[in-house]
């Protein structure tokens, strides 16, 4: 089958669906036939054929499948959320302040699945995966979309949650099979949930792409397992996910919105110095990324790090410097930025341009986040107005993390500040005076 466009131009159909669909059906009708020759043939009961048919049916995955469609969990009527609360009351507390219990029930959420580009199921599989939209192709229309934001059923509230993580064909998915847990519940034997493929069934996926229909053939919009094969590739030895983020089976799962665990993640230092002969006032500031599985910020594309520098006299007032051009070139003959303007800024982010989305024959975007333990310096040089001799120069650096660019803040209705956090500040202050008669002694 190939792919139609529906009346809004949207492609509703897209091959590795057709054929993972049309695979299942093909299974399903060998099956039906061996089994109606079967029952000819011996005069089973048709209350048996049901119980074979069932049997032969695909048990519902433990792995997410990057979006292409919601979780079957099967619960029982009696299994929600606040019933794992009564025996789990820990791992429920940690959960609640995770934004997998937010997952889907935020603004931001609520923006970007009704932007007109993006209304489509498979938002809902990764977010809500418990949502009702089994018999939906990925890149179709969620039912009653538009009230689904004043309806909020469960299942959109409850976002990623126990279900979802822990439940399949009405039992709970299990690594260790624990006699206690059996007796508290019937179990199934999940090892997979163990493992960095469990995570990345929704932390790895492609950017919707501009050129082909079926939205899933761009570069990795999120590319937590390639990055943390990358990582292992090091010769780091951790071989999951869960090592970092739930340490001792903490269900908060933090990551770029826990400043905590950002201060972690990176390092900042600044180191000022005065040069008397050439009259410049250096500055250097080292970007340290820590032990992290993935380059910093890991995560979605939009989320980046960036760092402001400085330099003001003893009043708080921003220092300029005049423009030279040989001095420029002398210095960036040594790796140093002249700079004439303060604050200096610099990104360390990605961004998705047309290669990124699938188009081939353009240039790739390029990605300058920071990779595990990579020590980056920012070299800066600057000259000083002769009469600023003998009074002291202050140089601050900031760390920031910003959880998205200032575009996608304004649509989501936030200041900018709202959606930055002071992740290190680092400051020196030096007197242009003492350091010229330090240096002529
Ligand atoms: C009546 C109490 C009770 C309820 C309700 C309950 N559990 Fe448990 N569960 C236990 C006990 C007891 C254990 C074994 C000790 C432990 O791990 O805490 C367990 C273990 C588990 C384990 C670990 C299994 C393993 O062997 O790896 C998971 C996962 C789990 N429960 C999930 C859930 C979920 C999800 C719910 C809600 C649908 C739930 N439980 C409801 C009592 C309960
Ligand atoms: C994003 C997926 C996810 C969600 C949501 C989630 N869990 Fe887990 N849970 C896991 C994983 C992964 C493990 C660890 C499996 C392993 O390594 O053995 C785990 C382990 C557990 C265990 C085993 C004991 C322990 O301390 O590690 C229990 C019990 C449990 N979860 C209960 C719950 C309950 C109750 C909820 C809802 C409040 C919940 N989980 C939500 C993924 C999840
Ligand atoms: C069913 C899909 C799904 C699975 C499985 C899943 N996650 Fe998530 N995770 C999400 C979604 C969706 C978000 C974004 C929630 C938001 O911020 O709105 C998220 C957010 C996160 C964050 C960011 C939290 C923050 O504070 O910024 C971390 C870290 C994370 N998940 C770790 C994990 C780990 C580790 C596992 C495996 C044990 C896992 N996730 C399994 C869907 C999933
Ligand atoms: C060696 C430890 C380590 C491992 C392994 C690791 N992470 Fe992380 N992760 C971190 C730290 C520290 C941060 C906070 C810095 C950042 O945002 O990148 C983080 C951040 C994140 C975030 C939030 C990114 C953001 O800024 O919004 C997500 C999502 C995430 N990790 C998912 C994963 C997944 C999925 C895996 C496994 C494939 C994984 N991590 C493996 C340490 C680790
Ligand atoms: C394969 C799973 C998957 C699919 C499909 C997916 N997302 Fe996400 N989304 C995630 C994960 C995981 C994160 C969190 C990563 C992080 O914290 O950096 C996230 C983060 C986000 C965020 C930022 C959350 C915040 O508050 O910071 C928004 C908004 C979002 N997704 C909207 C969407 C929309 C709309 C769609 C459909 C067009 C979509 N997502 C499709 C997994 C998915």
């Amino acid at each position: 089958m190939s792919s139609s466009r529906d009346d809004s131009g949207r492609f509703t159909r897209f091959g590795i669906f057709t054929l993972m669909a049309s695979t299942r059906n093909t299974l399903r009708l060998i099956v039906t036939v061996l089994v109606v020759g079967a029952v000819i043939g011996s005069g089973v009961a048709a209350k048996e054929v049901i119980a074979i048919l069932n049997a032969a049916r695909e048990p519902s995955p433990t792995l997410f499948n990057y979006g292409l469609a919601p979780a079957i969990v099967s619960a029982p009527e009696a299994w929600t959320n606040d019933s794992c609360k009564e025996c789990h009351a820990q791992i429920f507390e940690q959960w609640s302040t995770s934004r997998h219990a937010k997952a889907a029930d935020n603004d931001h959420f609520e923006v970007e699945l009704l932007d007109p580009g993006n209304r489509q199921q498979y938002c809902l599989n990764c977010h809500a995966p418990r949502t009702p939209g089994e018999a939906l192709f990925p890149t179709q229309e969620p039912a009653e979309l538009d009230s689904l934001f004043t309806s909020r059923p469960e299942w959109l509230r409850a976002g990623v949650d126990c279900l979802t993580c822990h439940v399949r064909d009405g039992k709970i998915l299990a690594t260790q099979m624990t006699d206690e847990a059996a007796v508290a519940h019937p179990l199934l034997h999940a090892p997979e949930l163990g493992r960095a493929e469990f995570c990345s069934g929704c932390h790895q996926f492609a950017l919707k792409s501009l050129y082909f229909p079926d939205n899933f053939r761009g570069h990795f919009q999120q590319a937590s397992l390639d990055e943390f094969i990358h990582f292992r590739s090091e010769g780091n030895d951790v071989s999951t996910c869960h090592e970092c983020h739930m340490d001792d089976g903490d269900h908060r799962m933090s990551g770029g919105y826990s400043n905590e665990l950002l201060k972690s993640a990176v390092d900042l230092r600044l180191d000022l110095h005065w040069d008397p002969q050439e009259k410049l006032v250096e500055i250097d500031v080292t970007v340290e990324g820590g032990y992290v599985g993935h380059r910093i910020p890991g995560g979605e594309w939009f989320r980046f790090v960036s760092v402001v520098t400085t330099l003001e006299d003893a009043n708080g007032r921003v220092l300029t410097a005049s423009p030279n051009e040989v001095l420029q070139q002398r210095l960036a003959a040594s790796g140093k930025t002249y700079v004439m303007q303060w604050p200096r800024r610099e990104k360390m982010r990605r961004s998705a341009g047309d290669f990124e989305m699938g188009k081939m024959d353009a240039d790739p975007r390029p990605d300058t986040r920071l990779f595990p333990e990579e020590s980056r310096v920012y070299r800066y040089a600057t000259t000083i107005d002769p009469g600023r001799a003998g009074q002291p120069v202050r140089a601050r650096a900031v760390l920031l993390y910003h959880l998205m660019g200032a575009s996608k803040a304004k649509r989501f209705h936030h200041l900018p500040r709202d959606v930055m956090s002071i992740v290190h500040e680092a400051e020196e202050t030096i007197d242009l005076q003492d350091a010229a008669r330090s240096s002529e002694k």
